[in-house]
């Protein structure tokens, strides 16, 4: 397709409404038109209708790009849609192109942005059945006027009145938009999935009205009621109750999240298209005809994330544990919009690549997100600077001065993890430069050669060992910085080896990195320097460091105290030397500090923080505190790969190795996993005072039970040991 549109935008300002474009168009031989396609991209989030019908079911389209050097377009077949008389209809919100961070306002990135008008490019291409073609394309015949949409923003919610009717007449003109970054549509189209009815209305103490969906999401409430020309419904959204029962919003920071209506005469219905929420309450402030009339059944709540095949399922005897399993998954559905974000819900909404790099194993698990992992590493590989930096989020739109380990790494990580997954070169090649080069930055930047010192980092974000008043748990920055250095190294040469690349250079580099590692850091003094110890091979004497880990957990009386940058290689130390058994105690563990302790304070989705509510019904804290936060789920890619022993003997489960670790605390286990060579299955069940283990195989594998390996090709196998 030859782009013969122009970028138009609108004459006057619309201010905070946000503009609707329209063309009207006749075809006298409709009948003759055997295709019809419609190319389109905004700056901003747009719904396109043709005829009054949505045309497609993106929602938040063009996506979420590094917009200076990508922004995506898409094309839709609007064949089904055409008549003789049309009327094709854009509507522009600010979305993540032009909506002030309100927690990074000083960001020029995002100024930058915000400062661009709500330009439209648009391109129907009609095909005849003679073959010829004709364009219609935005330019300024198209006309443009405010929308219903009064205000729409990412963070700050909509503002949408039905009662008023755009004119659409007035004037538009031609800009200078972007070109050179045009690019098709790469990632997974963002979609509604789950529709969830209001389950139980309730008054609080403070005596408002909240609806309970029961379920944490990201997306939007569908509202239907019965209205009159001027009455207003308006909520507000809040992710948990407060200790003594009250609707608690703080958390949400500076965003503003409204959602305020203005109805037409008549029964109708509205949702918000053009913005999202994260939230499993809503307030009802106002609702037209009285409060008394906001029945839980007025009210829908819908889930939008990217459109990525389920692919793992867990399942076991424990209620808990499967309540954890599911809010793993809805912590991935409500972070995969298109990024892969921290939290969907407070004034950041960011790609943050920390947390990115935490949970990606069990996001290639758990669904396909081959698709839209290759989008965003693209993105950071367009936004890496020239020296290596990557930023702390991508899309960067915080452009910080210096990188943080752990963070950066996500650049070595990501590609080599859906690599793992998808056995797929392809990400590899693309990401191959952007991986070495966050290695060179790091040999630039660093103060002492071979290890990382001098830098600005997270730390062990979140630990538990931090110092009072601090998010940084208590291990050594630098020892954190310069394990991933080594970490990050080993990636690269991996990668360099199954791209048949030359790596002899970091091949030397990692042995003076691991020399430079052993002599700067004969002893770990947390958790988590142990874990990244063993985990990464870097200490001596490996066993022996899982063995003081193990220590470690036992005499703080079987707790974790671990942050984002320990807590996802755990379990896996202490099941790769020998504490099977105590790993199962922490995953099983109900008490504070555990995974399963927010499940028993109600929790629908992975916490940020380990104690996200208190014993006490208290919070932690009001402004790191949100409720939707992925990273800790990260404990599935064990359950899948230690429990269940589902893991991938070459990447791309082209052969598996199935070696299942049950724990006589759980009656059953059940995984399986879609993968691009068939469905693996590993179940294990007591039975008759004997471990009964069910596992399917697509293609080879090794099945390892009870420590003896076995052989096997393609098939279903049955296996029985002792219980021990
Ligand atoms: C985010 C995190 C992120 C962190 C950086 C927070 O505000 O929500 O998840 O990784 O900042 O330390």
């Amino acid at each position: 397709m030859k782009w013969t549109a122009k970028w138009i935008r609108p004459a006057a300002d619309t201010g905070d409404a946000a503009p609707v474009y329209g063309r009207y168009f006749t075809l006298p031989e409709r009948e003759k038109v055997t295709e019809a396609k419609l190319f389109i991209t905004a700056l901003g989030v747009y719904e396109a209708e043709l005829n009054g019908e949505r045309v497609g079911d993106f929602i938040l389209a063009p996506g979420w790009t590094s917009y200076y050097r990508r922004l995506q377009y898409q094309e839709y077949d609007v064949s089904g849609l055409l008549e003789e008389k049309n009327t094709l209809t854009v509507t522009v919100g600010k979305g993540w192109y032009r909506s002030p961070m309100p927690g990074f306002q000083s960001s020029p990135y995002q100024q930058g942005l915000n400062e661009c008008p709500a330009g439209l490019l648009a391109q129907l291409v009609l095909t005849y059945a003679d073959g010829h073609s004709e364009s219609l394309a935005t330019d300024a015949d198209w006309n443009v006027s405010e929308s219903r949409v009064r205000f729409s923003e990412i963070y700050d919610g909509e503002i949408y009145d039905a009662s008023f009717t755009p004119s659409i007449d007035g004037e538009t003109l031609c800009f200078e938009g972007p070109w050179d970054t045009l690019i098709p549509q790469q990632g997974e189209e963002i979609r509604e999935h789950e529709r969830i009815a209001g389950a139980r209305a309730f008054t609080t103490p403070k005596g408002e009205l909240v609806i309970d969906f029961g379920q944490e999401v990201t997306g939007y409430v569908e509202t239907v009621l019965e209205g009159k020309s001027g009455d207003i419904l308006d909520l507000s959204f809040a992710e948990v109750m407060d200790k003594e029962g009250n609707f608690y919003t703080e958390n949400y920071r500076s965003a503003k999240a409204q959602y305020h209506y203005i109805c037409r005469d008549g029964q109708q219905s509205y949702k918000p298209k053009l913005t999202f929420w994260g939230f499993r309450y809503i307030r009802v402030n106002r609702f037209p005809g009285g409060l008394e009339k906001a029945a839980p059944e007025c009210f829908t709540a819908i889930a939008v994330h990217s459109d990525m095949k389920r692919t793992g399922r867990l399942i076991c005897s424990n209620p808990k544990l499967n309540r954890l399993f599911d809010n793993i998954i809805w912590g991935q559905k409500g972070n995969f919009v298109d990024v892969p974000t921290d939290c969907p819900q407070r004034d950041e909404r960011l790609g943050w690549t920390g947390d990115a790099q935490v949970f990606v194993r069990t996001a290639c698990l758990n669904y396909d997100a081959e698709k839209f992992f290759t989008k965003w590493l693209a993105d950071m590989a367009a936004d890496q600077h020239e020296d290596g930096y990557v930023g702390h989020v991508i899309p960067d739109l915080l452009q910080a001065p210096a990188a943080s380990a752990a963070w950066g790494d996500a650049a070595t990580v990501c590609p080599w993890e859906v690599y793992r997954a998808y056995g797929n070169t392809a990400v590899l090649e693309n990401q191959f430069e952007c991986m070495h080069k966050w290695v060179d930055y790091i040999t630039a930047t660093t103060t002492t050669p071979n290890l990382w010192t001098g830098g600005t980092h997270y730390g062990d974000w979140l630990g538990l060992d931090a110092p009072s008043g601090s998010y940084k748990g208590s291990s050594d920055e630098t020892f954190i910085a310069s394990a991933f250095y080594a970490h990050s190294t080993d990636l690269v040469i991996k990668a360099g080896k199954s791209l048949g690349r030359d790596v002899s250079s970091y091949e030397t580099l990692y042995d003076h990195i691991l020399a430079a590692f052993r002599a700067a850091y004969p002893e770990y003094r947390t958790q988590t320097e142990c874990v990244l110890a063993a985990h990464f091979r870097l200490a001596p004497d490996c066993q022996a460091a899982a063995d003081q880990l193990a220590r470690m957990v036992e005499e703080c009386g079987v707790k974790l105290q671990t942050g984002f940058v320990g807590t996802p290689y755990l379990l896996h130390v202490l099941s790769d030397y020998g504490y099977t058994e105590l790993a199962y105690s922490l995953l099983l563990r109900e008490q504070y500090p555990s995974w399963l302790y927010p499940v028993t304070k109600g929790a629908t989705t992975i916490w940020e923080h380990w104690d996200g509510i208190m014993e006490d019904g208290g919070f932690w804290s009001a402004d790191m505190n949100s409720y939707n936060h992925y990273a800790y789920g990260s404990v599935a890619d064990w359950v899948y790969g230690v429990a269940a022993g589902i893991t991938p003997a070459v990447p791309g489960y082209e052969k598996v190795r199935i070696a299942p670790m049950p724990d006589r605390r759980l009656d059953w286990l059940k995984a399986s996993l879609h993968t691009r060579h068939g469905l693996v299955r590993s179940q294990w069940k007591q039975q008759d005072g004997m471990w009964r283990y069910e596992i399917t195989t697509p293609v080879d594998a090794e099945i390892v039970i009870g420590g003896k390996v076995h052989q096997a090709t393609a098939g279903t196998y049955y296996f029985y040991s002792e219980i021990r």
